[in-house]
């Protein structure tokens, strides 16, 4: 029998601890005060965005999940043989092997902010496609996307961006990090889901959800920033609040304090008046003609879609 195959890992661009405290200080001492969205995902906030993503409110992940269900074949076809797919912010890499037996990819390239998250769920997938070489890179992709030249040789650059993070960026940031990706996808492409316009209160409810898992993981991101920054953030004092710009075209979520309040940390402090809000996400929403025009002006080519009959969700592939 031929020896099992091991998947090979790799960290790149070591955390900055000091630079990324500062800069969480200094977000917070802002005139309009915030909290990065990479706040969120600690251990807890990690558990509270898989339980959101079983809500029967948030539409998003089943919705994609039934159009790669319904439509893997076509995406196959557009997308061509021969490739390494490289996966965005693989987790725990279900999305994309539930793709293998159609996109046959050549190598399996798993991106993450840490390899250690990747170790797990990369074992298990190297032991179920064995005839795929599969690589774990630890990096973070938004901030520098760097992908090895020996990860993408003899192989098509086919890269997977699901789950509409695309989202997460404001629309002139998914411009600079589509044309990051336009790039390193020279001769492959983007396979990328994206999430939809539509009526006010089915965007609204997605956010805030009956359970108040969604005020939950919002409200996580003060006990993680405790952590990192040594504040002394009370979330009792605050409330989750989410909305939909419709001139923005975005379901923006903040944390509102309940009462005059202070937060200090070590070496600073922020007064709060009652109904004083930080900001802690963005979630763009586009029509298809928008994001069409985006991956068009990021350098893409020939962008086409599938989308669920509502046309709440969509998945684009676009050649570059
Ligand atoms: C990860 N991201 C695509 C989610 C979203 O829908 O923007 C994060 C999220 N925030 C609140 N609920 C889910």
């Amino acid at each position: 029998m031929p020896p099992t195959k091991v998947p090979r890992f790799l960290q790149t661009g070591v955390a900055d601890p000091v630079a990324d405290q500062a800069a969480a200080r200094a977000a917070l001492l802002a005139e309009a005060p915030s909290i990065a969205p990479k706040f969120f995902y600690d251990k807890l906030g990690s558990q509270l965005f898989e339980a959101i993503t079983e809500l029967p409110e948030y539409y998003p992940t089943r919705t994609e999940a039934a159009i790669f269900a319904g439509h893997a074949t076509a995406m196959a076809g557009a997308a061509g043989s021969g490739m390494a797919l490289i996966d965005l912010g693989a987790g725990n890499c279900a999305k994309a092997a539930s793709l293998f037996p159609l996109l046959e990819p050549k190598r399996y390239v798993a991106v993450d902010i840490s390899v250690e998250f990747l170790r797990e769920s990369l074992r298990r997938v190297q032991r179920e496609h064995p005839q795929v070489e599969i690589v774990g890179l630890g990096q973070d992709f938004s901030a520098a996307l760097e992908i090895p030249a020996e990860f993408v040789a003899d192989a098509r650059p086919v890269f997977f961006y699901p789950g509409s993070s695309i989202g997460n960026f404001t629309p002139t940031e998914a411009l600079a990090f589509l044309r990051r990706i336009r790039t390193r996808a020279e001769g492959g492409g983007l396979l990328i889901g994206v999430d939809m316009v539509k009526p006010r209160d089915v965007l609204e409810t997605a956010y805030d959800d009956a359970l108040g898992v969604t005020a939950a993981f919002n409200l996580n991101a003060l006990r993680h920033l405790n952590a990192v920054i040594g504040s002394d953030f009370e979330p009792r004092q605050w409330r989750h609040v989410a909305f939909f710009d419709e001139a923005r075209s975005r379901i923006e979520m903040h944390l509102e304090a309940r009462e005059r309040l202070a937060v200090t940390w070590p070496g600073g402090e922020r007064r709060f008046v009652a109904g004083e809000r930080i900001h802690t996400e963005n979630s763009c929403k586009y029509t298809l003609g928008q994001f069409a025009d985006l991956l068009q002006d990021a350098g893409f080519s020939a962008p086409r879609h599938w989308s669920d009959a509502a046309g709440w969700f969509a998945v684009f592939w676009a050649a570059a």
